[in-house]
């Protein structure tokens, strides 16, 4: 064999294994298609997208913000084209920090198209048109997803656009369409509407946000309208969306069975992403990709049907996120020398980069609610909180939901300032099994937006928050 482990995609999943596998001392390969690593994540996802986000709100700040704080400065006006390179910059920094860490962990990297000869075998076909082929003795499939298109979308990239243009659009859409009020939708439309657009959301779900619980997205509606006036179609199913040339036209059915319309200039397709596994030539190894278009795995070590052929990341079932599919990188790579890893699923967080992030982990409410378990629960709202109040991210709140007889957390919901790096905290007490009153008794430094944690954790254990 050429290598110990080959693994085909180089985002958050796939360089992660290489590195832990050689780590763990194996001679590792890892082949992507384009010229650049990183994947999905790096390129077209999570950091473009946070940039956009930041810089969207320092924007909004010095245009809306700053007055109340004292800070007078000119009008303030929006340089896309600067906004865009910059993005762009940071995206080239991380390239090339996940190119040094293959050089550091001695990993041999392979840019072109790997696609199965049989289960030890790979062929190379690179972008210069040659073709090489290399043996492993283990290979992980980690080749990620794309953004789902339905054909009556008629997506041309231009108008109708999914969220890879979105981060690199010219100029800022008046009327902004998005398709989808989850995950990107909320994300991208909030970078616009910042910027300026008038953004609609047309959502097939009853709210925002709908995998999360659901206080979450009522609260993330209000304050989008609040702040920015965005307008929201719920139950709303899509049927029909073109670009007449003019602006973009999208037909919908509202939840009367009524046919509605509406009209932008661009518009976003954001509903949910696919699994990529196209031209790998599954066939060769006798892996069928399941009707979700997903490799199936072993719960346990993540391996497919094919001994020694693992997958992992977006491609596999689960949440399609960065850190889970690093999560399985690594526990692939130990696998693979032996070791007995594990993953807790349910402990995997959730965020939302919006302002104010939305953050979450473990059961939501409907969940329980749904499971029959006894809960209790106590929640904190921002506007109460001392840090909150001096910089003026009053909007939010943090939910702990907790096992009524046990007092064992089961769940950490927050939307609100610094919401994203709160929830450590939550998947903390999770992990370690804390009870509501342990993370209660915690003493959190003051003044911070972790006091609203303890405070949801009081309020949980036996009503006893102090500030509300
Ligand atoms: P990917 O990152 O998709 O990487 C797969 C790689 O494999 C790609 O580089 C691809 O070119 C390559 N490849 C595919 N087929 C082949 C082949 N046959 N040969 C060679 N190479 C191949 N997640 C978060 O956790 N936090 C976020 O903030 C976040 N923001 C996001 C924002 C956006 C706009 C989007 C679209 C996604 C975001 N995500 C976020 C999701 C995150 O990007 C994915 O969950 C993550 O990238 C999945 O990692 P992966 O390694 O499975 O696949
Ligand atoms: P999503 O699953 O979050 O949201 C898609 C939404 O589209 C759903 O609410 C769904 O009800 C709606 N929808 C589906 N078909 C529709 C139709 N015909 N008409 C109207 N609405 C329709 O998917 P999204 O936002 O595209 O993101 C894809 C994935 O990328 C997410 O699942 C997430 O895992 C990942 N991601 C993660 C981020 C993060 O962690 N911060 C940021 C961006 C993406």
């Amino acid at each position: 064999m050429d290598f110990d482990v080959i693994v085909i995609g180089s985002g958050p999943g796939g360089y992660v294994a290489a590195i832990r596998a050689a780590q763990l001392g194996k001679k590792v390969a890892i082949i992507e298609k384009y010229d650049v690593l990183g994947g999905t994540c790096l390129n077209v996802g999570c950091i473009p997208s946070k940039t956009l986000l930041d810089s969207s709100e320092h924007y909004h700040n010095a245009a809306y913000h700053f007055a109340e704080h004292g800070i007078k400065i000119n009008t303030p006006k929006v340089d896309l084209k600067t906004m865009i390179g910059r993005k762009n910059d940071v995206v080239t920094k991380m390239n090339n920090g996940v190119e040094f860490l293959m050089k550091k962990n001695k990993i041999k990297v392979f840019n072109g198209f790997g696609s199965f000869v049989d289960k030890n075998t790979v062929k190379i076909a690179k972008n210069d048109g040659s073709e090489e082929q290399i043996k492993g003795t283990n290979i992980i499939i980690a080749t990620g997803s794309k953004p789902m298109i339905l054909p009556f979308m008629n997506y041309d990239g231009k108008r109708i656009i999914t969220s890879t243009e979105a981060l690199n659009l010219s100029e800022i859409p008046k009327n902004l369409l998005v398709i989808g009020a989850g995950v990107i939708g909320a994300e991208l439309g909030s970078v616009y509407a910042r910027l300026g657009s008038k953004v609609t959301f047309i959502e097939f779900a009853g709210g925002m946000i709908p995998t999360m619980d659901a206080t979450l997205g009522k609260e993330l509606q209000k304050v989008l309208k609040k702040q920015h006036g965005a307008e929201f179609n719920f139950n709303t199913k899509v049927t029909n969306i073109s670009n007449t040339g003019k602006e973009v036209e999208v037909t919908a059915e509202n939840s009367k069975g009524e046919t509605v319309t509406f009209s932008g200039d661009y518009c976003l397709v954001s509903i949910g992403r696919r699994a990529y596994t196209d031209n790998l030539n599954l066939d060769a190894v006798g892996i069928t990709p399941n009707k979700r278009g997903m490799i199936e795995v072993n719960d346990h070590t993540l391996e497919t049907s094919v001994p020694g052929i693992y997958a992992i990341g977006d491609i596999i079932r689960g949440a399609m996120l960065a850190h889970k599919a690093e999560e399985e990188g690594v526990l692939v790579a130990e696998t693979i020398v032996g070791q007995k890893p594990h993953i807790h699923y349910n402990l995997i967080p959730g965020v939302v980069y919006t302002w104010p992030e939305v953050a979450s982990v473990g059961a939501t409410e409907e969940e329980l609610k749904a499971s029959g378990r006894a809960y209790k629960k106590g929640q904190f709202p921002y506007k109460a909180l001392g840090r909150a109040v001096a910089s003026g991210d009053t909007d939010g709140l943090v939910k702990v939901l907790a096992d009524k007889e046990t007092d064992e957390v089961l769940g950490v919901h927050i939307i609100g300032a610094r919401a994203a790096d709160m929830i450590a905290e939550g998947v903390t007490a999770m992990e370690f099994r804390a009870s509501a009153e342990d993370l209660g008794r915690i003493s959190h430094a003051h003044p911070t937006y972790m006091e609203a944690v303890k405070e949801a954790a009081l309020a949980a254990t036996d009503n006893r928050s102090i500030h509300s």
